[in-house]
């Protein structure tokens, strides 16, 4: 799990009338931002994701509120609980995410790299397990 995910202090402006935090491609952040899409109004033991991307790259930032975010790279767990606006969840491809605990009026902002393809899905977990598997013995 060393590669697919990073957590990143995104550049934050400290104002006494308000914080100011932004994202942009950098050294941080290797990709151009295509979209932005947010979740919002999770019920209470609300699940979201159960997929991986192929290609997709997202940075995922708690808004509001928290959640946490179950990691799988096909053959390690791990799990991160989101709860500052400032920080940033960088997924690179070829990783499973499971969000979950989502606190009342919580919103998970993502930004991706690219506009949305369901082809780009893979929802099936054995079948990201043999595609990590087969991208390994290359
Ligand atoms: P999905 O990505 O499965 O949601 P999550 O991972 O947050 O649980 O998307 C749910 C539905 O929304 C699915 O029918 C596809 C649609 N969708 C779009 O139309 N555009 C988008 O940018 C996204 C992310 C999803």
């Amino acid at each position: 799990m060393t590669n697919n995910f990073t957590l990143i202090d995104l550049p934050t402006i400290i104002d006494q009338r308000g914080n100011l935090t932004y994202v942009q491609k950098s050294e941080l952040i290797p990709f151009s931002i295509s979209r932005v899409y947010y979740l919002h109004g999770v019920p209470k033991n609300g699940e979201r994701g159960g997929h991986a991307h192929r290609e997709l790259e997202q940075v995922i930032v708690a808004a509001s509120g928290c959640f946490s975010v179950r990691l799988y790279d096909g053959y390690n767990w791990t799990s991160v609980k989101l709860h500052s606006p400032s920080e940033g969840l960088l997924l690179r491809n070829l990783v499973w995410r499971e969000l979950s605990d989502f606190s009342s009026n919580s919103v998970c902002l993502v930004m991706a790299s690219k506009s949305y393809d369901e082809s780009d899905y893979i929802r099936c977990i054995s079948e990201f397990e043999g595609l990590v598997r087969l991208n390994d013995k290359v």
